[in-house]
């Protein structure tokens, strides 16, 4: 079948992939856009798509002067988070996906997205975007190439992913990729003017973790739609990775240097918006620390020959949530936003062409909100709404480690898993071994925040911080943390786990406000855990696990009410006890999917409480 005639662009491919030339005809032949541009990732490429986008009223241009080549962006008020409702994992069997996943057959889910398809980008540029999850020096390099209609998460893409006319290049004619297919849905009849935030009501966010593919429609923000982020980098990338034996995960990677000089690596798994950018750009409060930061957001583990964990980070930029980001929380992150070349999305814009948020100081008399509409420090509502995000290059961070796109990885020490927790949860908890530590990740949970469309402030269990992100049943998912676990294999070095602890920042007293004073503060907790590694700092045993010993948190120049501090160290029974019957429930789900020793370590958990 030969391509519409009216479709520019399409026969001017500059790749001989037949696989991939083969799959952009026949997505163009089904959406219809006016024309198809391959992206060269160049920063000519990135200047004609802002000025388009300026004139478009899609983005605002910052003061040059403030936030040179920065942007300023709003999306409709209906497309603001992910949409896990909308979101679906389809295996050919219904049981891969588990019951965690929304779950339609591949052949009913492309049936219905391909009728959304037909048309879908009517009147619009297609762009073909080939890019790259991790360096592209890799001894096998991560590809995807998404086709959007969107020129917003093109130049998203082009800060998050390594992309562009060398991607291509690499990818010579036969290379395996993700294909990405994304339309917002949001077609426009000849004549018709756009909005200036295109998208449709009916929205899909489909994975075929079998053919390895993204189908995504209808929305345009964030991880709907940068598709190399939570939908190829966490769904599809697990289900690789439980296929070929490593771990794609939900967490930061950091490097810790010891006044002693002595560097180690964490990685740490918090559900979304509760806290991985900012401890992974931590400034240390205690002396002599410092931290180095090599990823916010996706660390992807494989064991090397030593038989250690490592991590490296697939994206390339770091797109955090904005409120809360400040001077005092987070300089480094105010840092790497000084230095422009960033999207701001769903902030408020101040008179003089800079951007604002709750939390950023105080506030101006004057902006204008994310709305659109004119916002006073006297208005009743957010000036920001509460997923609103910076999109900006990870190599301006001014911390960042020179081993951050080392193909190889960085060795992992600790694993943190954390969540929100206004009760229960102490400040840190050392699992006693990698067991213990997978049942603690399993059995993770969390208040939910705005990250995800739907009610927030819910406690709901999100295992491992991974909850929206497996691409595959979580019992199984469960069963691989548990075999990554086990020792050597026919020849291998003999594996040095990581140590695993769990945090949690957010407990509050009863008059609601928080117990701990987190951000920099958190290097107290990161001191002891790496101390623990060293075999120096003392912990006391607890039913649920290690906590550090009276006297073993450096609290040195803390200003904390010692009654606060025992508070958010305690482990209290009663709450603990409580927790059981919502465990109980929680694993019977995943029926003989559940690994026998996560219901031996929680029959032991309760042996130790005391329930029956
Ligand atoms: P995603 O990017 O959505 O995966 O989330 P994230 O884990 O990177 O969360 P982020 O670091 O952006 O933090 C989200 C919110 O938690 C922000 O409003 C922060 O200000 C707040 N936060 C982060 N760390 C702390 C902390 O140590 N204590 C308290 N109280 N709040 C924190
Ligand atoms: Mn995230
Ligand atoms: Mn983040």
């Amino acid at each position: 079948m030969s391509a519409p005639a009216t479709v520019a662009g399409l026969d001017q491919a500059p790749t001989s992939h037949a696989k991939l030339l083969t799959w952009v005809r026949e997505v163009a032949e089904l959406t219809t856009p006016d024309s198809v541009v391959w992206c060269d990732g160049s920063s000519d490429e990135w200047r004609r798509l802002t000025d388009d986008l300026v004139a478009a009223g899609t983005l605002v241009r910052l003061n040059e002067e403030k936030r040179p080549n920065s942007f300023w962006a709003r999306t409709d008020p209906t497309d603001v988070a992910r949409v896990e409702e909308r979101t679906f994992i389809c295996s050919v069997d219904e049981a891969d996906a588990g019951p965690t996943n929304n779950w339609l057959a591949p052949a009913e889910m492309k049936r219905v997205m391909t009728d959304l398809y037909r048309g879908s980008m009517r009147g619009r540029t297609m762009y073909v975007i080939p890019f790259c999850m991790g360096p592209l020096d890799a001894p096998a390099p991560m590809f995807g190439v998404e086709i959007t209609d969107s020129p917003y998460v093109v130049t998203s893409m082009r800060i998050m992913t390594r992309m562009g006319t060398e991607v291509l290049a690499k990818m010579g004619d036969a290379a395996e990729f993700v294909p990405c297919l994304h339309s917002l849905g949001a077609p426009l009849e000849p004549g018709e003017t756009d909005v200036a935030w295109p998208c449709n009501e009916t929205k899909y966010i489909s994975h075929f973790p079998e053919t390895r593919e993204i189908w995504s429609y209808g929305s345009g923000y964030g991880g709907n739609s940068l598709l190399g982020k939570k939908c190829y980098s966490l769904r599809i990338a697990s289900a690789m990775a439980r296929d070929e034996g490593w771990l794609a995960e939900h967490m930061l990677i950091m490097k810790l240097t010891s006044p002693e000089q002595k560097t180690y690596y964490v990685a740490a798994a918090f559900p979304s918006a509760c806290g991985k950018t900012n401890l992974a750009m931590l400034e240390p409060t205690v002396p002599g620390w410092k931290v180095e930061t090599l990823g916010d957001d996706i660390a992807w583990m494989r064991f090397g020959d030593d038989g250690r964990l490592y991590a490296t980070n697939p994206e390339y930029g770091l797109f955090g949530v904005a409120p809360g980001t400040d001077w005092k929380t987070n300089p480094n992150a105010m840092r790497t936003l000084a230095k422009g070349n960033s999207v701001f999305t769903n902030v408020a814009l101040t008179d003089d062409g800079d951007i604002w948020w709750e939390g950023m100081g105080d506030p101006p008399a004057h902006l204008t909100d994310w709305k659109g509409e004119d916002w006073t420090p006297d208005s009743d509502e957010l000036s920001s709404h509460p997923n609103s995000r910076f999109c900006t290059p990870i190599s301006q961070c001014p911390i960042l480690a020179p081993e951050y796109d080392d193909p190889k990885g960085v060795p992992i020490d600790a694993i943190l898993f954390g969540g929100r927790r206004r009760d229960t949860i102490p400040l840190v908890t050392e699992a006693r071994d990698w067991v213990h530590g997978v049942y603690l990740g399993a059995t993770l949970s969390s208040e939910t925040t705005a990250a995800a469309a739907g009610k927030v402030g819910v406690v709901r269990r999100d295992p491992m911080a991974m909850l929206p992100f497996i691409g595959y049943n979580a019992g199984d998912y469960f069963g691989h943390w548990i075999a990554m676990g086990k020792g050597a294999g026919d020849g291998a070095a003999d594996k040095k786990l990581p140590k695993i602890f769990y945090v949690n920042w957010f407990r509050r007293g009863d008059d609601g406000r928080f117990l701990w004073p987190g951000f920099g503060e958190n290097s107290r907790v990161l001191k002891w855990v790496v101390q623990r590694l060293e075999g120096r700092a003392d912990a006391v045993e607890t039913p649920v696990g290690m906590v550090p010993a009276p006297g073993a948190l450096d609290v040195d120049g803390l200003d904390l009410d010692p009654a606060d501090l025992a508070a958010v160290l305690n482990v209290d029974a009663d709450e603990w006890r409580a927790e059981i019957p919502q465990v109980t429930e929680w694993f019977t789900k995943f029926g003989d999917k559940l690994p026998g020793v996560l219901w031996a370590e929680l029959d032991a958990l309760k042996a130790r409480l005391g329930v029956e």
